[in-house]
């Protein structure tokens, strides 16, 4: 059964909105663990525009299932990646102008500094995973630079606003799940996933971890943080 790890950063963002010390991150990881989360994610971006490092440094005391540390392959993350020394890292790509991450790393283009930094990650004792959209070509890469484990980009298949273009991008998620788990690396998946669109991984149990954030929080808003996490929870439980 695929675990679930939930991302908080949104928790801050609402905070950053009005420069208050509310809502706090740490309380709804503590909610999202007790309501059954297995991991909790954050994403300390260089912009620092939603969590901050002050969460970073709480949620590593306060965590008890495994913290997750989003970040770019900056040297002033990989810093902070040893000071707090997460559970896992995720490397994801980071640009500034965008309102979220929108694509997987290039590992064509980043190979040589990514493998540098999981190296140096890993040789650490953090397991790192590098976050890629679903092309066996990056899968590749990423398996012959020695990450742990990858996260599959499902905001494709989430955003695709035809049927027969979720189906395509649903079927490239297949492809990627099945040859990564081929070749022994640990695959999670994640961005854009909802109440509706995790529905459709049913059977497809080579996922060890989902990793959702966007749709619980806003869940959350409406019906408590406790309620939004179990729901999700139950639902990867029947997938
Ligand atoms: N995985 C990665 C690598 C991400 O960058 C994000 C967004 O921070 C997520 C998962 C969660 O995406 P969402 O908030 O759309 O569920």
């Amino acid at each position: 059964m695929a675990s679930l790890a939930v991302n908080v950063d949104h928790v801050a963002t609402l905070r950053q909105a009005r420069g208050a010390a509310y809502p706090d991150p740490v309380a709804a990881a503590v909610i999202a663990e007790l309501a059954g989360a297995e991991g909790i994610v954050v994403h300390l971006r260089e912009d620092r525009r939603h969590i901050q490092d002050r969460d970073v440094k709480i949620l590593r005391k306060v965590v008890q299932s495994k913290l997750i540390l989003e970040m770019a392959a900056t040297p002033e993350m990989i810093g902070i990646a040893f000071d707090i020394q997460p559970d896992i890292v995720t490397l994801v790509p980071e640009k500034r102008e965008e309102l979220t991450t929108e694509g997987g790393m290039d590992l064509m283009v980043h190979q040589n500094a990514i493998a540098e930094t999981v190296e140096t990650l890993q040789n650490s004792g953090i397991p790192v995973s590098i976050f890629i959209d679903p092309d066996p070509d990056q899968i590749k890469l990423a398996y012959q630079i020695n990450a742990s484990m990858i996260e599959i980009h499902t905001g494709a298949f989430c955003d695709a606003k035809t049927g027969s273009k979720k189906n395509q991008a649903f079927a490239m998620i297949v492809d990627a799940v099945k040859f990564a788990h081929k070749l022994k690396m640990g695959v999670n998946a994640g961005h854009g996933l909802c109440y509706n669109t995790i529905k459709d991984f049913t059977g497809l149990s080579e996922i060890n971890e989902f990793s959702i954030g966007h749709s619980i929080i806003s869940r959350a808003v409406l019906v408590g943080m406790e309620n939004a996490v179990k729901e999700m929870r139950s639902l990867i439980r029947d997938l």
